[in-house]
């Protein structure tokens, strides 16, 4: 008798086993999910805030379920019955009751035996079923980002096929439609760190300066924590920015409906995200707030500005009166402007070095702690970092959000 239980209760685990991927012999229906082989990622039909939209998408695994990738951000379905297919040539295609296409992927070519698959870095991929290598994708999620940055996702653009990879922060809490802000790397020049409100600059991070965006000195105290490995990469052929979090973390950066970038860390089995660095983090970091001659300093509020463009415009009348040839006004402008530049860049520099971190280090040396009860401590790159030196609890829980 309870062989027989035994039996029943196999099979019914091995129906109901989760999967990681599908061919073109099956559908996924709402209600039904892709589980990334780790567990850290799901792939289904959602609704968003209070909404009864349905958008397919891919969440972390983990309590509250945090989306990370939305298919149809700007075409939701009004009801429960999408369909989600891969095509025979290798198409991703998201059905309304089973004829509409509401959805679909585009691919570089025809696949023989298509596999949709959820990898465990949360990519969305389409593989040939004889060749899995990341060169060989057909299709990835990872190239199509929604307002959120996964570890191993680039943030960048590839100056071959035009790609950008680019977030965009979503409408509203029940809307994750683009809404005003992208974040992006501008390759212009030095290529920076940007943040847009519609096609206005609102944020800049400043360029790499070989280790962090220099308009971002919170990134130095986590880097020297050992937490994350950060990459900027500037070649012929693409530049993109990463982040990679210790192996035991698991992170996402965002762009958020305000504009602001936030990152966030946490474990599996912690109990909520802790933000661990946002930008703009103060009103000098807003690109442009003081126009583009005047200096920003927080320590002189409430007078923010100093207008230092005043003594610049005075000059300019004098020299207007006594009729200097206009070539001369052009060069002593062209001086001031420069001069003023140079004196804002170097001051930018100066301050940002003082500014304290948004998180409490302890807080996050706490929360790595969490790393050494689930014997994860050494997988990886950053192995040995934090063997020994944590402290005990499991403060991470309760930190915030
Ligand atoms: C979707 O896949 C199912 C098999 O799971 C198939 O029967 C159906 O014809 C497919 N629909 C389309 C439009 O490809
Ligand atoms: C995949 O493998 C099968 C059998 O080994 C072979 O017939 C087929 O040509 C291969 N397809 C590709 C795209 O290499
Ligand atoms: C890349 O982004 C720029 C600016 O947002 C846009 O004008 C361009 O069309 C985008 N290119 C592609 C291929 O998406
Ligand atoms: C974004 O741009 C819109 C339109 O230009 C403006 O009304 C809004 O205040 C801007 N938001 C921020 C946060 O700068
Ligand atoms: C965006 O992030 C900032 C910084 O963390 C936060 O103060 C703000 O409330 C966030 N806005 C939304 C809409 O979540």
């Amino acid at each position: 008798m309870s062989f027989l239980l035994a039996c029943m209760l196999v099979f019914v685990l091995a129906a109901y086993a989760a999967t990681d991927s599908i061919t073109p012999s099956r559908s996924i229906i709402d209600g039904d999910t892709l589980v990334s082989s780790d567990e850290t990622y799901e792939l289904g039909f959602f609704s968003p805030g209070s909404s009864t939209k349905r958008y397919l998408g891919i969440w972390y695994k983990v309590s509250p379920e945090t989306v990370v990738w939305i298919a149809n951000r700007e075409a939701p379905l009004l009801d429960r019955s999408g369909v989600l297919n891969v095509t025979k040539e290798g198409t991703i295609i998201l059905l309304h009751k089973k004829t509409e296409i509401i959805w679909s992927s585009s691919r570089i070519r025809t696949a023989e035996n298509p596999v949709m698959q959820l990898l465990d870095s949360g990519n969305l991929v389409v593989t040939d079923g004889n060749d899995s290598g990341s060169a060989n994708f057909l299709w990835q999620s990872f190239d199509l980002p929604s307002d959120t940055l996964l570890p191993m996702m680039k943030l960048g653009k590839n100056f071959i096929t035009g790609m950008n990879w680019s977030l965009s922060s979503w409408k509203s809490p029940d809307d994750p439609a683009p809404g005003r802000f992208t974040a992006l790397i501008d390759p212009q020049g030095f290529p920076q760190l940007v943040v847009r409100n519609g096609s206005e600059t609102f944020y800049r991070g400043g360029s790499w300066n070989g280790e962090r965006f220099t308009g971002t000195p919170d990134l130095k105290q986590i880097e020297s924590a050992n937490l994350f490995k950060f990459e900027f990469e500037l070649n012929r052929n693409e530049v993109y920015y990463k982040g990679e979090p210790y192996p035991a973390l698991i992170s996402r950066l965002a762009v958020n409906q305000s504009g602001f970038l936030e990152r966030f860390v946490r474990t599996k089995q912690s109990q909520s995200w802790l933000e661990i660095y946002f930008a703009p983090r103060d009103e000098c970091d807003y690109y442009a707030v003081c126009g583009a001659y005047a200096s920003c300093n927080t320590n002189n509020s409430p007078q923010l500005c100093r207008l230092a463009v005043r003594k610049g415009s005075s000059k300019n009348k004098e020299v207007a009166i006594i009729v200097i040839p206009i070539i001369l006004i052009g060069l002593v402008w062209g001086g001031i402007v420069f001069y003023l530049r140079w004196k804002k860049l170097t001051k930018r520099g100066g301050k940002d070095d003082m500014e304290l971190p948004v998180f409490d280090l302890d807080t996050i040396v706490k929360a790595t702690d969490n790393f050494s009860d689930s014997n994860k401590l050494g997988q990886g790159g950053f192995g040995p970092v934090y063997k020994g030196t944590l402290p005990g609890g499991q403060e991470i829980a309760r930190s915030r959000r």
